[in-house]
């Protein structure tokens, strides 16, 4: 990242913001940023950790094994993919697929914040440790906090595993798909 400071409160439009992030997180050669997808406004916002493999080559959030994962339930759940915003808190692959850092997660961190006040979600849901800890709670255990519903700023937020982390776990897929049908009634109960 560059030392330039910017005040994000005067970006009011996600493309401005995107154009920023291109300029300022400088993703590995042959990889790209990956901002986020899903509609402007969005009544439900997913947040993931950072791009993987798949998601770098494409410039698309949640497209590789976890993706698909995360797609089954969503659709078990009775959401539709293409009606939530779904981001990362890093824009760019961090390298080797490593957890990312403390310095990463606060410079990314504010852009993560103007994206979430410009989509405006009903619900966010935190997928996994990264995710809850850079918006909710600093010190939070996802196994602790997971399935509990929050508030931020006036938002619902609930932590659910990150779907990385429930591939091999029967128990853990099933506290997901919890989490998920959870949501899906919120959000019907919001209609
Ligand atoms: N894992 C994440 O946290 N985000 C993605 O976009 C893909 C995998």
């Amino acid at each position: 990242m560059t030392g330039r400071t910017v005040s994000l409160e005067t970006i009011t439009d996600m493309e401005t913001l995107k154009n920023l992030c291109l300029r300022i997180f400088l993703p590995a050669p042959g990889e790209n940023i990956v901002f986020g997808e899903g509609p402007e406004p969005a009544r439900l916002a997913l947040i993931g950790e950072a791009p993987g493999k798949e998601e770098a080559k494409t410039g698309r959030p949640f497209v590789g094994n976890a993706g698909r994962l995360l797609n089954k339930y969503l659709e078990e759940a009775g959401i539709a993919r293409e009606d939530v915003y779904i981001t990362n808190v890093l824009k760019v692959r961090p390298p080797g697929n490593r957890t990312p850092g403390k310095a990463e997660i606060k410079e990314s961190l504010p852009f993560l914040l103007r994206q979430i006040e410009l989509i405006h979600p009903a619900v966010i849901v935190c997928l996994g440790s990264i995710a809850v800890q850079a918006i909710l709670e600093p010190k939070a255990k996802i196994t602790q906090i997971r399935g509990e519903w929050r508030e931020k700023d006036g938002t619902k937020v609930i932590p659910t595993y990150h779907p990385a982390a429930i591939f091999h776990d029967e128990e853990k897929k099933e506290l997901f798909k919890k989490d998920l049908l959870q949501v899906g009634k919120v959000l019907r109960g919001l209609e």
